[in-house]
C-alpha cells in the first residue's frame, strides 16, 4: 500500500480570528514575521512534514509584496514542489512553479502525488475554502498570535458551510499557540 501524506490547511490567525488585516495586511505587531513568533524547532518541525504546497494566487501575490518591501519577511525553510492555483501565467515566468487550474479536486490529487509520504500544505484563504467545502482536508493547523486585529480577512471565506473538527493538540511554542484539529469528514460538507 501507498502511503500518503495529509492534506493540511495551514494558517496563523489573531486571536480575533482574522487570517490578515484590512488590505491583506500580514503586520502582527511591531513588524514581527510569523517566524518571529513561533519557536524555530516547531516551524522546522512542520515544514519538514511538508512534502509540497498548493498556493492561492491572492496569497502569493501578498507574499511577492511581503517580500519586495523586506526581503526574507517570508522565508520558510520548505524547498519541495510549489504549486500555484491560478488562472494566469506568473510574470516572469518561474520554472520551479506549477500553475494549476480548474478543478480544485484534481489539483490537490497533483499537489499530493508531488508531497509523496508527506503532507500537502495548503495556503490561502479562497483555496483552504474550496478545500475544506469538497472534504478534502484532513487537518488544520492554526498559529493562533496574540494580537486583536478587530477588522480584515476571516479564518473562513463567505458561504463555507459547517465543518466538524476534533481537536489533536494545543501547544505553546513561543509567543504562539499552536492548534491541531483533524476534520471529521463523516459530519463534514459533502462532495459536489
Ligand atoms: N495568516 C495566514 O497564515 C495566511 C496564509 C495564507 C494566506 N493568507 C492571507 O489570505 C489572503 C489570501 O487569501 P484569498 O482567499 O484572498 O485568496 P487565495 O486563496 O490566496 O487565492 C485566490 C485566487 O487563487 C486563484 N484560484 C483559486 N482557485 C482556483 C482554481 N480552482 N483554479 C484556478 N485558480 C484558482 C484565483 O486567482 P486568479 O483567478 O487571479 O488567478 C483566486 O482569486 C491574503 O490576505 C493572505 O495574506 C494568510
Amino acid at each position: 500500500m501507498t502511503l500518503r501524506g495529509k492534506v493540511v490547511v495551514n494558517r496563523c490567525m489573531s486571536l480575533d480570528g482574522f487570517i490578515a488585516g484590512p488590505g491583506h495586511a500580514m503586520d502582527w505587531g511591531n513588524g514581527r514575521a510569523l517566524a518571529d513568533f513561533v519557536a524555530p524547532d516547531d516551524i522546522a518541525e512542520i515544514a519538514a512534514a511538508t512534502g509540497a504546497m498548493l498556493v492561492g494566487r491572492r496569497t502569493w501575490e501578498v507574499g511577492d509584496r511581503m517580500e519586495a518591501e523586506e526581503p526574507g519577511s517570508v522565508d520558510y525553510p520548505f524547498s519541495g514542489p510549489m504549486f500555484l492555483l491560478s488562472h494566469r501565467p506568473l510574470e516572469p515566468p518561474d520554472p520551479a512553479v506549477t500553475i494549476l487550474t480548474g478543478d480544485i479536486g484534481d489539483a490537490v490529487a497533483t499537489a499530493l502525488d508531488a508531497a509523496g509520504d508527506k503532507n500537502l500544505e495548503i495556503l490561502g484563504a479562497d483555496v483552504a475554502g474550496q478545500c475544506l467545502q469538497r472534504g478534502l482536508v484532513d487537518e488544520i493547523l492554526v498559529y493562533v498570535l496574540p494580537v486583536l486585529l478587530g477588522d480584515g480577512i476571516p479564518f473562513s471565506s463567505p458561504g463555507l458551510t459547517r465543518t466538524d473538527l476534533e481537536p489533536i493538540s494545543s501547544t505553546r511554542s513561543g509567543d504562539a499557540t499552536i492548534l491541531r484539529f483533524r476534520v471529521r469528514k463523516e459530519s463534514g460538507p459533502t462532495v459536489d
